[in-house]
């Protein structure tokens, strides 16, 4: 028997409050592919994610149904072993005073903060792990320190720590890198990449092409809840593709595997090499 797609969406309507974001939108992602979502503000990214986490639901239609891992139902407990998710949006929900090992181990209860609760529902075993995870984050002996005594970027490492503690072969990154500088950015990246080299899924949402990591092979483009483009990166990202959808003139370069956006009206240079 084939392997179940990673993510299987046919004709789903997807409402946010009183905007229709998605209307019939059918797209699969297989395990092991490596893909990147892009698109304007406002284009469905984050509800498309949240739709793929269970945090928003589909209306339920004749012939429209969402399968993750081929399995329409799941708890999020589940899914959270299969998924790890890093996200602004999940960033800011964190109380300030919530420690990097607090946030780690949040992941085993899918909730934001602990609670109090640490020592009571959270195993030895569990802690021990959530101790290693800070380590090979590098952010060990931030362990008790809360969130607001931290950089943005050693915050999003404990946000990835969370999304690690699992050890899930899928990682949704939801604009991991927004508000940290180059270094934060790349250090972050680095350790993505190397997570997509150990043969994690990895499906990212940003606005920077340079985010793009090399590994990533399938550049899928959303505009107002539709599917504007979807192919392998070269044939995505476009001059072209990318000004019509942002409705700005944009050129693009590559190099060494990553790919620039800049202003400018110019010829179309798919491809561009900047020297
Ligand atoms: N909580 C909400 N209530 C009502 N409408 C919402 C809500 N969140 C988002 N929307 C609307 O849903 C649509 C898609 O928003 P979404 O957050 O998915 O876009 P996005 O592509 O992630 O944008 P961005 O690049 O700004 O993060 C937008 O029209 C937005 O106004
Ligand atoms: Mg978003």
């Amino acid at each position: 028997m084939s392997e179940p797609a990673l993510i299987d969406i046919h004709n789903a309507t997807i409402w946010r409050g009183s905007t229709r974001v998605f209307d019939k939108l059918t797209l699969t992602i297989a395990q092991h592919e490596r893909v990147a979502i892009l698109g304007p503000n406002g284009s469905g990214k984050t509800t498309l994610l949240k739709t793929i986490i269970r945090e928003l639901y589909p209306v339920v239609q004749d012939d429209s149904w969402i399968r993750i891992l081929g399995r329409e139902r799941w708890n999020v407990w589940q899914l959270r072993e299969h998924i790890g998710i890093v996200s602004h949006d999940l960033h800011q929900r964190y109380r300030p005073t919530t420690t990097a090992l607090e946030v780690v181990v949040s992941g085993y209860l899918s909730s934001i903060g602990v609670h109090g609760l640490l020592g009571r529902q959270i195993s030895d075993e569990q802690l021990a792990a959530a101790r290693a995870t800070l380590a090979t984050l590098g952010i060990e002996a931030l362990a008790d320190t809360p969130l607001k005594s931290m950089s943005t970027g050693q915050q999003r490492r404990c946000l990835l720590g969370r999304a690690l503690v699992h050890r899930p072969d899928t990682l949704i990154l939801d604009e991991p890198t927004s508000g940290l500088d180059f270094a934060a950015s790349f250090d972050y990246l680095g350790r993505v990449r190397e997570l997509a080299a150990g043969g994690r899924n990895i499906v990212i949402v940003t606005h920077h092409l340079n985010e793009i990591p090399p590994e990533v092979d399938r550049v899928i483009v959303l505009d107002e809840g539709r599917i504007a483009a979807d192919g392998p990166k070269s044939s995505v990202l476009t001059a072209d593709l990318l000004s019509a959808v942002y409705r700005t003139p944009i050129q693009v370069a590559e190099i060494d595997g990553y790919y620039l956006a800049y202003p400018g009206t110019g010829h179309s240079r798919k491809r561009d090499v900047l020297r």
